[in-house]
């Protein structure tokens, strides 16, 4: 992710499913050292407190204690949060308003991680990513574990975030899995995951 973010270099990132933040937080420290980089080379000063570079989250249950965290780390100046449903119309709504204002998008889907839930999501949100931009869609991973790793969960094999990406990418010809990602890592939660916007 830290490459792809050096790479891209967006000015928003959209993340379904915030949890504890960990991935929030990341997220907003990396663009912090992008709005560094880019002070560096003009010439100014950075001031790390101002930022037109935003990480939106957007999570069915922000938990006050996880919400506090967030709140009152020194990276929240960079961080939105929605509270909601990922794939409730309303919300949709509000991402969609929200990635108006930005150029270079990058979507990152992590939340409920069922077939139906991420298909949705990213006919949602995949729109979103800039040309040359990614939708990385998280924990494709479950496709190739066994069944019984997920007794209490909803997922598993033949129905995950990897089973949606492939019936997305049936009919959506914008976007590859851009395999040269999985196979640097050779460990990775997202095998099939990354998917780079052609046009
Ligand atoms: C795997 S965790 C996210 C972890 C986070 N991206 C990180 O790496 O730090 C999944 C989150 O998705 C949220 N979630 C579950 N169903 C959701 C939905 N329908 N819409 C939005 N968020 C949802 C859960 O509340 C949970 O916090």
């Amino acid at each position: 992710m830290q490459e792809l973010i050096w790479q891209i270099k967006p000015d928003l990132i959209i993340e379904t499913g915030i949890a504890h933040g960990g991935s929030l937080i990341f997220s907003a420290s990396m663009l912090a050292q992008l709005d560094m980089c880019d002070a560096i080379e003009a010439g100014a000063t950075f001031d790390p407190s101002v930022s037109s570079r935003k990480v939106l989250g957007i999570d069915i249950d922000i938990r006050a204690h996880n919400r506090a965290a967030i709140e009152s780390h020194p990276m929240a100046s960079r961080i939105q949060m929605i509270q909601g449903s990922s794939i409730a119309q309303g919300v949709i709504e509000q991402v969609h308003a929200i990635a108006a204002n930005y150029s270079r998008v990058l979507v990152c889907l992590d939340s409920n991680h069922t077939h139906e839930h991420v298909l949705a999501e990213l006919n949602a949100y995949a729109p979103l990513a800039s040309k040359d931009s990614y939708c990385v869609v998280f924990d494709t991973l479950i496709e190739d574990m066994p069944a019984e790793m997920f007794p209490d969960r909803p997922w598993g094999p033949g129905n995950n975030p990897k089973t949606a990406v492939w019936e997305y990418l049936k009919s959506h010809p914008e976007f590859e899995i851009d395999k040269t990602i999985q196979n640097k890592l050779l460990i990775t939660v997202a095998p099939d995951g990354y998917l780079r916007r052609l046009d």
